[in-house]
């Protein structure tokens, strides 16, 4: 385990990092990432000069907290985990604190220990997710002051992902996660996201990008494997290379066909050129 991603996050795109580079462009000049999340993909890149950039102000409060204070907010999660219990989790669930501190601990408390890590509110916007089963507040690869490292050349900010998008120019590259509006395996709408992340969004995503390519930007987008984001992105000069989960990390042949996330770039990465198949060629080099 290491110590970055510091949040659990619906989506999230820990499996993936550990090919980021090959992912990645081999050189560019600042990185975007304009649906944060927790940032696995950023970590694993650990680019010099990033935009950091989520719709979700607690989210990004907590980024900026553990980038500026990384010590006070260890010392808040300290306190939260001496007094955690199910009564206290409702407590904390309840408060509304006014510093940003204060509220960063409360988010990263609550991301620890509710129900599987998810983020929901409620029509007030208020965290409405039940305790989970885990009791570890503080975990033995925290590394807060390694993780504020890490952030501290980025800027992070609250905003919708075209303002972040439209900001990158040429030689810039963007890596974009966004949510899924249609699944591979249902052939249908993603009921939750539906409302959250529309198809309209889908397709200004894809107006964004492509005005992006046009500006000289390098980008790398991420979607369910679904014949409607084939047809959204099929242009000339963009890559769609299907990968599931289990080709990535298992790299088996048993695997062939179960595809279920589309890596959607304007450039060719390394990973799906020569080293096409990665964990088999690293696997390759363990035996010889
Ligand atoms: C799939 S998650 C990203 C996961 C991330 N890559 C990770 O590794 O954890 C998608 C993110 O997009 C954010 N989001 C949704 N709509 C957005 C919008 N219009 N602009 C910016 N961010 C948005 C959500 O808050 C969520 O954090």
């Amino acid at each position: 385990m290491t110590y970055y991603p510091f949040l659990k996050w619906a989506g999230g795109k820990r499996w993936l990092s550990p090919y980021a580079h090959a992912l990645a462009p081999a050189e560019f000049g600042r990185y975007f990432e304009p649906f944060l999340g927790a940032g696995a993909f950023f970590g694993a890149l650990e680019p010099p000069a990033a935009m950091l950039s989520d719709c979700n102000a607690e989210l990004i409060n907590c980024f900026v907290t553990m980038r500026d204070q990384p010590d006070h907010l260890y010392s808040i999660m300290q306190r939260h985990q001496e007094n955690h219990s199910d009564e206290y989790y409702y407590l904390i669930r309840s408060v509304s604190y006014l510093s940003a501190l204060e509220k960063a601990g409360r988010f990263l408390y609550l991301n620890r220990t509710c129900f599987n890590g998810i983020y929901r509110v409620n029509q007030q916007g208020k965290f409405n997710v039940p305790r989970g089963t885990k009791s570890s507040v503080l975990f033995a690869h925290d590394d807060f002051s390694k993780a504020s490292r890490l952030l501290a050349s980025a800027r992070i900010e609250v905003c919708d992902f075209e303002s972040t998008i439209s900001a990158a120019g040429e030689g810039d590259f963007v890596f974009c996660d966004p949510p899924y509006t249609v699944s591979h395996n249902n052939n249908g709408f993603v009921r939750y996201n539906e409302k959250m992340f529309s198809w309209s969004d889908q397709i200004r995503l894809r107006d964004c990008l492509k005005a992006a390519n046009e500006r000289g930007v390098r980008f790398l987008v991420t979607n369910a494997a679904h014949y409607s984001i084939r047809d959204i992105y099929q242009s000339p000069g963009f890559f769609i290379n299907p990968v599931s989960r289990a080709s990535v990390i298992g790299g088996g042949n048993q695997y062939r066909g179960r595809y279920s996330e589309f890596l959607i770039s304007n450039y060719q990465p390394d990973f799906f050129g020569s080293a096409r198949d990665l964990p088999k060629a690293r696997a390759a080099q363990r035996l010889n």
